[in-house]
């Protein structure tokens, strides 16, 4: 056991060296004391960041869900594995045991397979967060079937381009979910978005809110009897180290959204490792994570990590407001939670509505609060720290994305002294450096730069869906051997790391990946509209908002302005989802370009900021004059 879980900041330390010295050695390690492996590896690591191919524990045959569920029978078969909590406090939460998480996902398992699927074969999941999301991963995972899970936010169109990217030929939804005090028909954006997917053979329909739909004969099934009639023993399939797990997409700066592709034993290793020691999870603690399962977080930090642990996961169907304000105060003390996992852009909604809905509830459960998405600033650190930990809870502010597959800096829980607004240091294993403009790595501490990480770990993506061109020019062109990762940050005079957010044409609103190109292909689509630019602002609440740009082919005349910007929101709704509105739109005449006809979205993001006091250099732009005309008109 030795090395698995760190007790002191000291051992951290020494850990630290050893696991960057010689990573080979230390992931071993980890792997062979922690896990169930079928048959060994032949070799721990083989990479090359220039083709770029990275492989764990090649050779090694496994199964994750034997590591996440059957290895638990022996001694936590009547431990919960999963809380689920509903969207109505009034409704009944459900308590799932590792022994009945185990016979559900056989019968799942054994329901997609007399459906046809096979191991390779990917399965699309769009389901809100109830129980049969957390089982349809883990059944794929049984039968070897790659699952892509949608959030079920995303509209139709955003659906049928994930569904088609990844040739999915099942998927698994639910007639609606319930969201506060609303329902949202599910079926009818699974149903839209498969008039464009012509493969899609199976569509497993779980019953949630009990709406009127109709099934589409021979294509669409109920759930619940062909579970009813499943085997509870479904064997495990055995699975190399390398094949893939799951495909998870994230925005980029095209159109297309990434289908990162993680594997399976290396994912294993580091969720595991990671979960254990960025929230310090002891054997009866009760862990609450309120990311969605459509996110990385959920993958790696509701599903896999807690599992594969042992531990209580809690679930949580619903929304910060519904009932009222204190819905997230009232789910700690009810089950006690213990380690409360959730995005600065909740943290900054609840503080605005002051103390009063936390008082009446009991918090002293709390050991660990973490925070991941986005950059927390200090106010909503202090509110964290104040509130909700009372001064007496370590804060983990995590920072990692959807390629890393697990969470990459942070603070060790009582371990790490802790900065506001710094995720402090590397996790084991973890390399990271800052690199100048020039491609030339910093040594110095005290700088800011580009943040790249230098050598492999257990849970990098390994490639896009279809596209590994992509992969590489992505992540391993922009700097020499190096995995760039969009950020900018920077590295005080202790070695501690602050995220400073994108440098790339990626914004994070409420702790959400969206790509600038997707947005703005949206709103061209407006027969009204000629061009457009998004960038993003200071938002109280997001973190960024979003401004749009945007030329009209006809200015001033005709329609309301109003009006088109409402059409404008409702395209983007229809064809990304709600969480990609602009908050502010600026008509304007012409976008400042330089000669070569590139946006300056540089001049944008400062008018936006309204932080035009200096604004660099204008000198190659082809239209200078545009500029005070779109700030003398800024909103
Ligand atoms: O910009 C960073 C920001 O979120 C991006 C990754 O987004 P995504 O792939 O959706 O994964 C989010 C959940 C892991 C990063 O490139 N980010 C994530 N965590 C932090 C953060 N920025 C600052 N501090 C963080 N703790």
């Amino acid at each position: 056991m030795s090395n698995y879980f760190i007790k002191s900041f000291e051992e951290y330390f020494g850990i630290y060296r050893k696991s960057v010295e010689n990573p080979e050695l230390f992931w071993q390690e980890i792997a062979e004391e922690h896990f169930l492996w079928r048959k060994k590896w032949d070799k721990v690591l083989d990479w090359d960041f220039t083709k770029p191919e990275i492989k764990w524990f090649q050779g090694a045959k496994l199964n994750i869900t034997e590591n996440c569920i059957d290895r638990h029978l022996v001694n936590r078969a009547d431990k919960v594995a999963v809380i689920f909590e509903p969207n109505n406090p009034e409704e009944k939460e459900e308590k799932i045991t590792y022994q009945q998480l185990y016979e559900r996902v056989n019968k799942m398992a054994n329901v997609l397979k007399s459906q046809g699927v096979k191991k390779g074969d990917r399965v699309c999941i769009y389901l809100p967060m109830i129980p049969e999301l957390t089982i349809s991963v883990l059944a794929c995972a049984r039968i070897g079937a790659i699952h892509s899970v949608v959030f079920a936010g995303f509209s139709s169109q955003a659906l049928a381009t994930r569904i088609n990217d990844s040739d999915c030929k099942t998927v698994i939804t639910s007639d609606g979910s319930y969201r506060g005090n609303k329902t949202i028909d599910l079926k009818r954006i699974v149903d839209d978005a498969l008039e464009e997917c012509k493969n899609v053979e199976t569509v497993l329909v779980v019953k949630r809110i009990n709406s009127n739909i109709k099934l589409k004969e021979n294509r669409d099934k109920w759930l619940a009897p062909l579970l009813e009639e499943a085997s509870n023993e479904c064997n495990a399939e055995l699975m190399d180290a390398e094949d893939p797990l799951f495909i998870l997409y994230t925005s980029g700066s095209t159109g297309m959204p990434k289908g990162m592709v993680h594997t399976t034993g290396g994912y294993m290793v580091y969720t595991a490792y990671t979960f254990k020691n960025a929230f310090n999870y002891q054997e009866n603690d009760v862990y609450w994570c309120t990311a969605d399962i459509g996110w990385i977080t959920g993958h790696s930090y509701i599903v896999y990590g807690p599992l594969l642990n042992g531990a209580t996961t809690l679930m949580f169907e619903g929304v910060p407001n519904y009932p009222d304000f204190s819905r997230f105060w009232q789910i700690i003390e009810k089950y006690k939670v213990n380690q409360f996992y959730t995005a600065p852009t909740a943290i900054r909604a609840l503080a605005k509505e002051g103390i009063e809905p936390i008082t009446p509830y009991d918090l002293s459960s709390l050991k660990v609060l973490g925070t991941v998405g986005e950059p927390i600033n200090e106010e909503a650190w202090h509110w964290y720290d104040d509130n909700i930990g009372k001064n007496k809870v370590s804060i983990v502010d995590t920072w990692w994305q959807t390629e890393t597959g697990g969470i990459m800096i942070t603070p060790l829980p009582y371990i790490t002294p802790t900065k506001p607004t710094y995720a402090t240091l590397p996790f084991l294993g973890i390399q990271p450096v800052l690199m100048d403009e020039n491609g030339e790595e910093i040594k110095e501490n005290q700088v800011e730069g580009r943040l790249c990480i230098k050598y492999p770990w257990p849970s990098i993506a390994r490639t896009i869906w279809g596209n590994h061109k992509r992969y590489k020019e992505t992540y391993f062109s922009t700097f020499k051997n190096k995995y760039f990762t969009g950020d900018g940050a920077l590295r005080d005079e202790v070695g501690y790391y602050r995220i400073t957010g994108r440098v790339d044409d990626v914004i994070i609103v409420s702790g959400h990946n969206l790509g600038t190109a997707p947005i703005e292909g949206a709103i061209n689509e407006h027969s009204m509209v000629a061009e457009s630019a998004i960038v993003g602002f200071p938002h109280d609440i997001k973190g960024n908002g979003l401004y749009g740009y945007i030329i009209l082919k006809v200015i001033g005349e005709g329609r309301n302005h109003d009006n088109v910007r409402k059409e404008i929101n409702q395209l983007i709704t229809e064809q990304i989802g709600p969480i990609a509105k602009l908050d502010k739109i600026q008509f304007v005449r012409e976008l400042p370009k330089t000669r070569s006809g590139k946006i300056m979205r540089r001049i944008l993001r400062k008018i936006a900021h309204k932080d035009t006091s200096n604004l660099g250099d204008t000198s190659t732009l082809l239209n200078p004059e545009i500029v005070q005309e779109i700030m003398d008109n800024a909103l």
